[in-house]
C-alpha cells in the first residue's frame, strides 16, 4: 500500500479551493474524486492522517473530516482499522466495478450502512450533560425534544418541546399514534402506494386500509374527503413533503390545497415527513401541519400528529424518531408508552442530538449523494430498460418502477435475488392490486456496490427474458 505524502496530496487536488460552487468540504470532496475518477490517485493508496491534512491544507479538521466522509459514503474511501483512509477500487472510468459476490440489498429503503453518520464520539461526560440523570426518560432528553421542537419551528410550525416524544424510531412512533387513535376494525384512510411498515401495522392492529391513489404523484384533497366522508374514518396516515416509495416531493400549492380541502372534516392526519430532509432541491416546505393552521376551511377541525426520526439523514440503527403532537395527546400516549417501554435509548439520542446539531451540513451532503446516485440509477434503468417505466424521484431514496405486462413483478424480484440483487415487489407496498406490476429499487447505496447491484438485475431479466423466449417462440 502507498502511503501518501502530504505534497503529493497537494499536487494531486490542484487548485481545489478556488473552484466554484459548495462549501469547502464539497470542495475538497470534488477535487479528491477527481483525483481518484483520473487515477491520480490510485486504489490501495492510503491517505495522510486527518490532522496533517487540515494543517498542511491549511483548513479545519472539521472540513477535512466532512470531505472524507462524503468520499466514504459514496465509497471511494474506507476508514480501515490500524491503516487509516484508504482509496478504494471501483470508480476509474471504464473499469468493472469490483466483483462482491455478496448480495446487494437494495429492497430496503433505508441508509444501506451508517456511513453517512457525522463522526460523533460518546463519552461519560456527554452522558453526565445529557440531562437524564437516571437514563428513564419516557418524553426523551430535553436537550434532543428541543432541537427536534426548534427544527419545527424552523420549518413554519411553532412548536414547544413539550410537544415532542422521542421514541425508537418513526415506526414506533407511528404505532403510539394508531394505538391512541383507532381501535381494531377501524377504517384507515392512506395514500397509495405507501410504506410498506405501515401497512404491517395497519395488519398487526385490525385496522382496514382505505387506499387513496396518488394522481401525478400529488395527493388528492377532493379524493381523500370523499372517501372519508363515504367510509368514516377518522384517521388518515399521509406522506405529504417527500413520499416513499415514489421519491416525489410536495409543493405548496399542493399542499395548501390539501390542507383547505380536509381542514374541516372531523379527521386526525399522522402525518409523516420521515424523508423530508432528502428532496434533491435544497428545499424544506412546510409541512401539513403549519398549513392545517393556517387553512381557510371554516372552523378547522382536523388535527395533525407529525411524525419524523434521523434514521434516513443519520442511520436507522440509531432507532431514534419522534412525534409531535398537542400536550393533551402527548400526556396520553406517554400513559400509554410506559406500559410497554420506559424510553429511548440515551446514547443514540445524545448521538441524534449531535446528528440535529450538524442538520444543514449533514442535509446537504446527503442530499447531493442521493441526487447523484439516483441519477445513476435512473439512467442505468433507462438505458438497460428501455420498456420499464418510472418517474425520476426528486428526494427520497427510492424508485418507484412499473414493468411491462410482459414482466411479472414477482419473477423480476427472484430472477435478481438468485443473481445475488435484492429489490422489494411493489406488492409490499399497496394495499390494493394497484403495485402488482411495479419494483421499489433503493438508490441509497455507494456508488460501486449500486452500479453493481443494476448490473446484476440486467443480468437476470435478460436470463429470464432469454429463457421466456426460448420456451414460448413466437
Ligand atoms: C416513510 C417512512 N416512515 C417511517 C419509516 C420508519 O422509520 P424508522 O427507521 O425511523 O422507524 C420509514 C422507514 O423506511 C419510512 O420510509
Amino acid at each position: 500500500m502507498e502511503r501518501l505524502g502530504v505534497r503529493s496530496l497537494y499536487l494531486a487536488l490542484g487548485d481545489w479551493q478556488s473552484a466554484p460552487g459548495g462549501s469547502l468540504a464539497t470542495r475538497m470532496a470534488s477535487a479528491l474524486r477527481e483525483a481518484i475518477e483520473t487515477s491520480v490517485l490510485s486504489s490501495g493508496t492510503v491517505l495522510p492522517a486527518e490532522r496533517s491534512m487540515a494543517r498542511d491544507l491549511g483548513v479545519s479538521r472539521s472540513t477535512v473530516t466532512a470531505a472524507l466522509q462524503l468520499l466514504k459514503a459514496d465509497g471511494y474511501l474506507e476508514a480501515r482499522h490500524g491503516s487509516g483512509t484508504i482509496v478504494t477500487a471501483g470508480m476509474v472510468p471504464g473499469s468493472e466495478p469490483r466483483r462482491d459476490r455478496s448480495v446487494i440489498d437494495l429492497a430496503e429503503s433505508s441508509p444501506g450502512d451508517a456511513r453517512a453518520l457525522p463522526v460523533v464520539g460518546i463519552d461519560l461526560e456527554a452522558l453526565l450533560r445529557s440531562g437524564s440523570a437516571s437514563g428513564y426518560t419516557p418524553a426523551g432528553l430535553p436537550s434532543l425534544r428541543r432541537s427536534v421542537a426548534d427544527r419545527f419551528t424552523a420549518d413554519g410550525l411553532p412548536t414547544d418541546p413539550s410537544q415532542i416524544v422521542i421514541t425508537n424510531g418513526a415506526q414506533h412512533a407511528l404505532a403510539l399514534c394508531f394505538a391512541q387513535f383507532a381501535e381494531p376494525g377501524d377504517c384507515v384512510l392512506l395514500d397509495e402506494p405507501t410504506y410498506p411498515g405501515l401497512i404491517d401495522l395497519l395488519e398487526a392492529r385490525g385496522l382496514v386500509p382505505i387506499a387513496v391513489p396518488r394522481h401525478s404523484g400529488a395527493i388528492d384533497g377532493g379524493l381523500l374527503r370523499t372517501l372519508a366522508e363515504s367510509s368514516g374514518a377518522t384517521l388518515a396516515y399521509l406522506q405529504t413533503l417527500v413520499h416513499n416509495p415514489t421519491g416525489l416531493t410536495g409543493d405548496d400549492d399542493a399542499l395548501d390545497r390539501l390542507a383547505d380541502s380536509i381542514g374541516d372534516l372531523s379527521l386526525t392526519v399522522v402525518e409523516d415527513v420521515v424523508l423530508a430532509d432528502l428532496r434533491f432541491d435544497h428545499r424544506r416546505p412546510s409541512p401539513l401541519a403549519a398549513r392545517m393552521m393556517g387553512s381557510s376551511a371554516a372552523g378547522t377541525a382536523a388535527q395533525v400528529i407529525v411524525v419524523g426520526s434521523v434514521s434516513k439523514l443519520g442511520w436507522g440503527g440509531l432507532r431514534i424518531g419522534w412525534l409531535r403532537a398537542d400536550v393533551e395527546q402527548v400526556d396520553q400516549m406517554l400513559r400509554s408508552r410506559r406500559a410497554d417501554d420506559l424510553g429511548s435509548s440515551i446514547p443514540s439520542q445524545v448521538i441524534s442530538t449531535a446528528v440535529l446539531a450538524e442538520f444543514s451540513v449533514l442535509a446537504e451532503s446527503r442530499q447531493r449523494t442521493l441526487s447523484r446516485r439516483a441519477a445513476l440509477a435512473c439512467q442505468f434503468l433507462e438505458t438497460s430498460f428501455p420498456t420499464w417505466r418510472f418517474t425520476p424521484p426528486n428526494g427520497g431514496l427510492s424508485i418507484w418502477v412499473e414493468l411491462p405486462s410482459s414482466h411479472a413483478a414477482g419473477a423480476v424480484v427472484e430472477a435478481a435475488a438468485a443473481a445475488g440483487v435484492l429489490i422489494a415487489t411493489g406488492a409490499s407496498s399497496s394495499v390494493t392490486t394497484s403495485g402488482a406490476q411495479h419494483i421499489r429499487i433503493c438508490f441509497d447505496r455507494p456508488e460501486p456496490q449500486l452500479r453493481e447491484g443494476l448490473q446484476r438485475l440486467a443480468r437476470a431479466v435478460d436470463q429470464m427474458t432469454d429463457r421466456w423466449s426460448t420456451v414460448n417462440p413466437s
